[in-house]
């Protein structure tokens, strides 16, 4: 049995790996913490815990973490993870890092887009960004694995193999993406008060959402070349789950049944991304609670353009699920174990 310990277990997607965790064949919950400084139930804050199961969340303690776990996940908000992170790689535990901190390669990205210097940008080269169906290689190997942003995950498995295979025009790439709320974690603020999201629909952080960086650097990697992409985020007033809409302009050969193809046999062994046949499209309700990211298209004619959508669960293949993708890969065990 594989030991886990889950930092930051309070918040949202800490809940949500948990969850995964204490199902999962193959692994042992030895240690979940809180900054609290008392104790809390594990089903205070997942009220579906088994009753034979008396886990609690303990305030936290690097000694009892080191000493109890092989594998830590970090779910603790952006810029808490950076010293977290290198102090257990120098422990030689594994790390799945479910912050923004390791993703971006560049340091400079970090005050531009997350207002804060990187204190450990050493470590950015040697972090494995955890998109498994497109790293799987390299994190079969990595210590330290940045596991995808939740709005970065969709348009990226949905754009990089026709990238890859010049299906599309690298300057043409505009996404219009719409996330539930947990999107936004636990925390309170004004703008995800039931009253402001109830009968609501808008978008927010236009032009200047911190996943910018991370799905350009994707593109880029798998164009070749570097790409800029025009990201619009909306909120969607429903807890969970993210449908990007996503528009580019085809290359003069590229067909439907052409980029369908290319995105089919990207994908062909992937237990978790689902190409949709023509005239389907995804949807929130078929990928909540499920790790599942469905892909769906259509390329208009008139226009020379595909749309292409992409659906998945922000907290599963966007977060948790993903991050457990990520830790089977690394260890050893079936990519679906815990998951389907
Ligand atoms: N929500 C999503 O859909 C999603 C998807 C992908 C990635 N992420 C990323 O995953 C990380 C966790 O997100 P989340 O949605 O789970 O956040 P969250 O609900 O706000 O939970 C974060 C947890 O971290 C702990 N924490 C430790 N230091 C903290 C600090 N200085 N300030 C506030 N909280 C602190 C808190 O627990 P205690 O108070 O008990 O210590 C809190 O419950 C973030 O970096 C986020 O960007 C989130």
């Amino acid at each position: 049995m594989l030991n886990c310990a889950v930092l930051g277990a309070t918040g949202y997607t800490g809940v949500e790996l948990t969850k995964l965790l204490l199902v999962h064949p193959n692994v042992r919950v030895s240690v979940l913490t809180t900054r609290q400084e008392k104790p809390i139930a594990l089903r205070e804050v997942l009220p579906s815990v088994p009753k034979n199961v008396s886990l609690e969340i303990v305030p936290y303690s690097f000694d009892e973490v080191k000493k109890k776990a092989e594998v830590v996940f970090l779910c603790l908000p952006h810029t808490e993870a950076m010293a977290t992170a290198d102090q257990f790689l120098n422990a030689g535990k594994v790390v799945i890092d479910l912050s923004a901190d390791f993703r971006l390669k560049d340091p400079k990205a970090y005050p531009e887009w997350y207002s804060a210097e990187h204190t450990f940008p050493e470590r950015l080269k040697q972090a494995v960004y955890g998109l498994p169906e497109v790293n799987r290689a390299k994190i079969k190997k990595a210590s330290l694995i940045a596991n995808p942003g939740c709005y970065p995950t969709g348009p990226s498995l949905a754009l990089i193999p026709l990238l890859k295979k010049k299906l599309i025009d690298p300057d043409s790439v505009i996404i219009n993406a719409a996330s539930g709320v947990s999107g936004a974690g636990k925390k309170l603020v004004t703008a995800t008060h039931f009253c402001e999201v109830d009968g609501n629909y808008n978008a927010y952080k236009v032009n200047t959402h911190q996943h910018i960086p991370e799905i350009e650097q994707s593109l880029s990697e798998a164009a070749g070349r570097k790409v800029t992409v025009m990201f619009i985020p909306h909120l969607l007033p429903v807890s969970r789950g993210i449908l990007a809409t996503i528009y580019a302009t085809t290359t003069s050969k590229a067909t439907e049944a052409k980029l369908r193809g290319a995105l089919e046999s990207a994908y062909a062994k992937d237990p978790f991304v689902r190409v949709l046949a023509e005239g389907q499209f995804p949807s929130l309700k078929d990928v909540r609670n499920t790790n599942f990211c469905d892909i769906g298209l259509s390329v208009d004619r008139r226009t020379g353009r595909v749309v292409l959508f992409s659906a998945i669960d922000n907290l599963v293949k966007g977060a948790a699920g993903q991050a457990v993708q990520n830790m089977n890969i690394r260890f050893g065990l079936p990519e679906e174990a815990g998951l389907l």
